[in-house]
């Protein structure tokens, strides 16, 4: 289907997307991060809101003008992440987990700025595990047929990992791009598998991040009925 003038199939819908890559504060001016740009999840909203939804848009860090018509809602960490991701899912009827997640945060923040010690060697930086959002959310659907739906990078066998992590977080759909040289990071164009809970497989071919956001959209209204 040609998209120049979006079919309105996701109107009266409300979705979820989360964007960008969370920050995990280690004092006032340092952070764990990661690099998503945050132009996959921003690309999946404006193409929600062209088909009809209403969007929620949690975006951790991503530096990216808001989308025309969206709701965005500014986050910083995982748990801050959680919590928005879990309040706007209430009442949502898809859920999209672009997100760039940080799986460990540090355990402790120094409210001051750490500083070096003359002859010492630094402090070790201990880390504790960051909730799992999206398995959260598959486990406990906030309503009956919400679709809740992955993202995941992945190397080596890329299928086998990904069906792996389809089943272990409980998503019905898990995007699975192979990352590399070129690929995904700050790039304008993806090239992605969209597996499916029902044994599915779309393949996506290299193109524009709205191109796979359409895709995932396909997919999504077609389980909402
Ligand atoms: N995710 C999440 N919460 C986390 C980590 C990841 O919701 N704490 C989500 C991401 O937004 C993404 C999906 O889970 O949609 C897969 O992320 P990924 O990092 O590939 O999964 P992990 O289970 O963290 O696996 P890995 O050990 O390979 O990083
Ligand atoms: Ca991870």
């Amino acid at each position: 289907l040609a998209r120049g003038v979006a079919e309105p199939d996701l109107r009266g819908r409300h979705v979820v997307v989360s964007a960008g890559g969370t920050r995990e504060p280690l004092d006032p001016v340092r952070f764990l991060g990661n690099r998503s740009s945050g132009k996959q999840g921003y690309a999946l909203a404006r193409t929600a809101a062209a088909r009809g939804a209403r969007v929620t848009l949690v975006s951790a860090n991503a530096g990216l003008p808001d989308p025309a018509g969206v709701d965005v809602v500014r986050v910083g960490t995982a748990v801050q992440l959680r919590e928005a991701v879990l309040k706007a899912a209430a009442d949502a009827d898809a859920v999209v987990m672009a997100a760039a997640v940080a799986d460990f945060r540090p355990a402790a923040y120094a409210s001051g700025k750490i500083k070096k010690k003359d002859g010492q060697d630094p402090d070790p930086i201990v880390l504790v595990r960051n909730p799992d959002i999206l398995a959260e959310i598959s486990a406990d659907r906030a309503r009956p047929g919400q679709v809740v739906v992955g993202f995941a990078a992945e190397t080596d066998d890329v299928l086998a990992n990904g069906r792996a992590k389809l089943a272990r977080k409980g998503c019905d759909l898990l995007v699975v791009n192979e990352v590399g040289e070129r690929k995904t990071f700050g790039s304008e164009e993806n090239e992605a598998v969209v597996l499916g809970a029902d044994g599915s497989e779309t393949p996506v071919p290299h193109g524009p991040k709205e191109a796979l956001a359409d895709t995932v959209w396909d997919l999504v209204a077609g389980r909402l009925g």
